[in-house]
């Protein structure tokens, strides 16, 4: 069993890097395999909202310059994925939520193997972060590996994540958790237990009615909260 280790900061051997390094010693006691992807230096293109990807079946992004398709392909021998990302802004780096819209959106996500995502910080922004890409695993029916905190680390060099114990703590933990969750899949698996089956996918969006056919709804309020003084008369 495998589990793909994406770095998603531009420092290629940060404090990113030195966080998934401790989830891998984990994962590889655990007798798990790991792959590395460096999402790289040069720029990643946003997702165009292009739609060719779905409308023609492609399973990847039609742009190839970056490694988004290298890791679409990656995962189909991985039974896992862990992503990691330095904190920007109190948000996940630009690459990596660029990489990641293309990666996830192209390909339909990776149903049912188990995905973490790391974050790393100097001081703040972390949760956030973590938040956003969490997002893209429990969109895609893929189930969230938990650790015993949240999985942040803290610091501006590698060495001073590694002082941060408790978050080698959380790596730690978070490897031995995904080993834990591929392991129970497998014997899952070896029984007969099959994933579930998806329903037809229902899509809505919000329905925007027009002013005039909102007096009917709300006879109460003109525009927003204003009241409209003729119907409170009558009360
Ligand atoms: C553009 C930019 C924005 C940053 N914003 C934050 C932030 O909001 N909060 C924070 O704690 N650290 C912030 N940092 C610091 C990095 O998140 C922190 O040093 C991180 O551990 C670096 O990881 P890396 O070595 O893998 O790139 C920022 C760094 C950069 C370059």
């Amino acid at each position: 069993m495998k589990v793909l280790l994406i770095n998603g900061s531009p420092h290629p051997k940060g404090c990113t890097w030195r966080a998934l390094l401790e989830v891998e010693k984990t994962l590889h006691m655990e007798e798990i395999e790991t792959e590395w992807l460096h999402i790289g230096l040069d720029a990643i293109r946003g997702c165009m909202g292009c739609g060719m990807c779905r409308k023609n079946k492609l399973g990847k992004c039609i742009f190839g310059e970056d490694a988004v398709n290298v890791a679409i392909a990656k995962m189909e021998s991985c039974d896992g994925l862990i992503v990691g990302s330095p904190v920007h802004y109190a948000s996940a780096a630009g690459g990596i939520t660029s990489f990641l819209d293309r990666m996830f959106y192209s390909s339909g996500g990776f149903p049912y193997k188990p995905g973490a995502a790391v974050a790393s910080c100097r001081r703040g922004g972390s949760i956030a972060a973590l938040d956003q890409l969490n997002k893209y695993f429990t969109i895609s029916n893929m189930p969230l590996v938990p650790s015993a905190y949240w999985n942040i680390v803290f610091g501006n060099t590698p060495q001073e994540v590694e002082q941060d114990k408790e978050g080698m703590m959380v790596m730690r933990t978070l490897g031995r958790n995904m080993a834990w969750m591929l392991k129970s899949f497998e014997a899952g698996r070896q029984t007969g237990l099959t994933t579930p089956l998806p329903e037809k996918k229902v899509r809505t969006n919000f329905i925007r009615k027009l002013e005039s056919d909102q007096k009917d709804f709300a006879p109460y309020f003109t525009s927003y909260n204003k009241v409209d003084k003729r119907f409170q008369e009558e009360d």
